[in-house]
């Protein structure tokens, strides 16, 4: 099928978190396994306004899908954009608690119930 819409995809065995940097910089990186903490590789083998699209664990009982934009100075940052469930990494089997790895801990989410109105929000160390 991608060989019929004129693309020839070149198959590399490696592991994720180091990426690829033959090939970089990538417009794109679609990962399908989550990670407890994006791999800085990642971020430094995209194109200034390069897309990361990654599962990434969470302390909600599944992997929130974040879509990160990076500025090509070795900074990423986006938001959440969906609800996921992958693998976690190989490399990354390890317990790490989610306060290391830049989770806000559960004191920095507030909750406001209000004549049926409800509001979540963080703050603390959620910046
Ligand atoms: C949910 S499956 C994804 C399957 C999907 N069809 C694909 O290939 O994109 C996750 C895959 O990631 C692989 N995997 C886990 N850790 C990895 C790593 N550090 N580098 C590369 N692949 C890894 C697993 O072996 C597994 O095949």
């Amino acid at each position: 099928m991608l060989h019929a819409a004129g693309i020839t995809p070149q198959l590399v065995v490696g592991d994720v978190e180091a990426g690829y940097p033959p090939g970089a910089p990538y417009d794109r990186i679609v990962a399908t396994a989550s990670f407890r903490a994006l791999p800085q590789a990642l971020i430094d083998q995209l194109w200034p306004e390069g897309v990361l699209l990654a599962p990434l664990d969470s302390p909600f009982q599944c992997d929130g899908l974040v879509r990160l934009v990076a500025d090509g100075g070795g900074r990423a940052s986006g938001r959440f954009v969906g609800a996921v469930d992958f693998m976690p990494v190989r490399g990354q089997r390890v317990h790490r608690s989610y306060a290391e790895v830049g989770w806000p801990v559960w004191a920095d989410y507030h909750i406001t119930v209000d004549q049926g109105w409800q509001r979540v929000r963080t703050d603390g160390s959620g910046t």
